[in-house]
C-alpha cells in the first residue's frame, strides 16, 4: 500500500508539473480574436505613422523610400551593392541587362563584421565597410571603374531623397556611436574619401524589405509588398502618395518602409507580452524598443525560449533543476538550432543530441518539453507576424476601393526560409485574418543585393532625365 501511495504521489507531481508547464505556455497561445485585435492595432499605428500630425510621435514610422514604381524591365548597367544589417555583410557586383532576354548576373563576397565593430565607433564601422569594398574591387579587378552603388542598409532611415537617409535608431545587434541622427550616405562617402583608393557614386540607400519587394517585382509585377522575417522583422508596401502626408505630392504611389518592428513601443501590445518577453527586452541592446520585433524575429525567438527554459528549470521542471552556464549565455539558440529542434523528421533522441551540442544535458522528458516550448514560441511569432501582414494587405485593398484584392508579397529572411513551420503558420494566419485578400508569397533570391541594384538603375535613369 505504501508503494502504491508513492506511485500515486509521483504521478500527481508529474501531472501537476505538466499542468504548470501548460499554464506557462498558455500565455503564448493567442486566440483568433486576440490576433484580430493585433491586426486592428497595427492598422491604427499605420495611420498614425502616415498622418502629418501624428508622425513625429508614431511608433510605426512608415518611412518614405522615394521608390515610386516597381521595375519595368528596362533597367540596365553594372552596379555595386552593399548589404548591411542581416545575418551577413556582403558586397556585390550586379550586372543587369535589359532587352528581349533580361538577365541579372551577380558576384558577391561575404565579410564578417566583428561584434566590436558593430558596437564600436561609427568611423570604425564605416572604415571597415570601405575596407571590404576595397578588397572586393581588387578581387574583381574593378578598382578604377567608379560604379554606381546601391546601399542596402537595413535599419530605420528617414529619407529625404533616394540618396539621403538619416539613421533614426540602430536596431538588432548594432550600436555603433555617432551614427544615429546622421546621414548614412554621407558617412559612407566620407569613409570612401578617407581611404583615397577608389571612387564610387552612391545613388541609393535601400531598406532590405524594399530590395526584396523590387527583386520579386522584377519577375512578378503584382508584387507590391516586401517582408523580411529574419534576424529582424519588417515590411514595406506601395502606398498612395496622397496618404503619405510628410511627402509633398498627391499623384501615384510610393513605397513606404513601415519599420513595423517598433510596433508596441507605446505599450499597445502590453496585454499580450509575457514576463519572458519583458526579460528579453531588458537583456537587449535597445531596451523598450522594437517590442514587436522582439516577439517575432530570429534574433530574439531563441532568447524567449531561453528565458522560459531558465524559469522552468528554476521551478524544477527541467534539467534536474540545474541552471547551467550555457543556459545563462545570451544568443545560444540561433534560428538554425530552433529550426533543427522543431524539424518533424527529427527523433527525440536527435533533439537531445542538439541540446547536447549546445552543452545542455537533457533527459528524454526534457527534450519533449524543450521542443514544445520552441514550437509554442515560434507559432506565436508566425501568427502575430501574419496579423501584421493581414493589416497591410487589407489597407492596400481599401486604398484601391476593392472588395477583393490579389497581391504578391516578396519575402526573404532566415526565419522564413529555414524554419520548418514558420512560413506555413504565417500564411495561414494571413488567410484567416484577411479573407478578402488573395495573397501569394514569393521567395526572393538574393533580394537585398539585386533589389539595391535595380533601385540604383532606376535612380541613375532618373538623374539623366533630370539633367536633360
Ligand atoms: C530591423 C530594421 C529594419 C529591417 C529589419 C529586417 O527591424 O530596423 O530596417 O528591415 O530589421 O532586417
Amino acid at each position: 500500500a505504501k508503494g502504491a501511495a508513492m506511485v500515486t504521489a509521483v504521478a500527481y507531481r508529474l501531472t501537476e508539473q505538466a499542468r504548470q508547464i501548460q499554464q506557462t505556455l498558455a500565455e503564448f497561445r493567442l486566440s483568433k480574436s486576440q490576433l484580430l485585435e493585433v491586426k486592428k492595432r497595427m492598422r491604427v499605428e499605420i495611420e498614425r505613422g502616415l498622418k502629418k500630425e501624428t508622425h513625429h510621435e508614431a511608433t510605426v514610422k512608415m518611412l518614405p523610400t522615394f521608390v515610386r514604381s516597381t521595375p519595368d524591365g528596362s533597367e540596365n548597367g553594372d552596379f555595386l551593392a552593399l548589404d548591411l544589417g542581416g545575418t551577413n555583410f556582403r558586397v556585390l557586383l550586379v550586372r543587369i541587362r535589359s532587352g528581349k532576354r533580361r538577365t541579372v548576373e551577380m558576384h558577391n563576397k561575404i565579410y564578417a563584421i566583428p561584434t566590436e565593430v558593430m558596437q564600436g565607433t561609427g568611423e570604425e564601422l564605416f572604415d571597415h565597410i570601405v575596407h571590404c569594398i576595397s578588397d572586393f574591387l581588387d578581387y574583381m579587378g574593378m578598382k578604377s571603374a567608379r560604379l554606381p552603388l546601391g546601399f542596402t542598409f537595413s535599419f530605420p532611415c528617414l529619407q529625404t531623397s533616394l540618396d539621403a537617409g538619416t539613421l533614426v535608431t540602430w536596431t538588432k545587434g548594432f550600436k555603433a556611436t555617432d551614427c544615429e541622427g546622421e546621414d548614412v550616405v554621407e558617412l559612407l562617402r566620407e569613409a570612401i574619401k578617407r581611404k583615397e583608393e577608389f571612387e564610387l557614386d552612391v545613388v541609393a540607400i535601400v531598406n532590405d524589405t524594399v530590395g526584396t519587394m523590387m527583386t520579386c517585382a522584377y519577375e512578378e509585377p503584382n508584387c507590391e509588398v516586401g517582408l523580411i522575417a529574419g534576424t529582424g522583422s519588417n515590411a514595406c508596401y506601395m502606398e498612395e502618395l496622397k496618404n503619405i502626408e510628410i511627402v509633398p505630392g498627391t499623384e501615384g504611389r510610393m513605397c513606404v518602409n513601415m519599420e513595423w518592428g517598433a510596433f508596441g513601443d507605446n505599450g499597445c501590445l502590453d496585454d499580450i507580452r509575457t514576463v519572458y518577453d519583458q526579460a528579453v527586452d531588458e537583456n537587449s541592446l535597445n531596451e523598450g524598443k522594437q517590442r514587436y520585433e522582439k516577439m517575432c524575429s530570429g534574433m530574439y525567438l531563441g532568447e524567449i525560449v531561453r528565458q522560459i527554459l531558465i524559469d522552468l528549470t528554476k521551478r524544477g521542471f527541467l534539467f534536474r533543476g540545474q541552471i547551467s552556464e550555457t543556459l545563462k549565455t545570451r544568443g545560444i539558440f540561433e534560428t538554425k538550432f530552433l529550426s533543427q529542434i522543431e524539424s518533424d523528421r527529427l527523433a527525440l533522441l536527435q533533439v537531445r543530441a542538439i541540446l547536447q551540442q549546445l552543452g545542455l544535458d537533457s533527459t528524454c522528458d526534457d527534450s519533449i518539453i524543450v521542443k514544445e516550448v520552441c514550437g509554442t514560441v515560434s507559432r506565436r511569432a508566425a501568427q502575430i507576424c501574419g496579423a501584421g501582414m493581414a493589416a497591410v494587405v487589407d489597407k492596400i485593398r481599401e486604398n484601391r476601393g476593392l472588395d477583393h484584392l490579389e497581391v504578391t508579397v516578396g519575402v526573404d529572411g532566415t526565419l522564413y526560409k529555414l524554419h520548418p513551420h514558420f512560413s506555413r503558420i504565417f500564411q495561414k494566419t494571413v488567410k484567416d485574418l484577411a479573407p478578402k485578400c488573395d495573397v501569394t508569397f514569393l521567395l526572393s533570391e538574393d533580394g537585398s543585393g539585386k533589389g539595391a541594384a535595380l533601385i540604383t538603375a532606376v535612380g541613375c535613369r532618373q538623374r539623366q532625365l533630370d539633367a536633360q
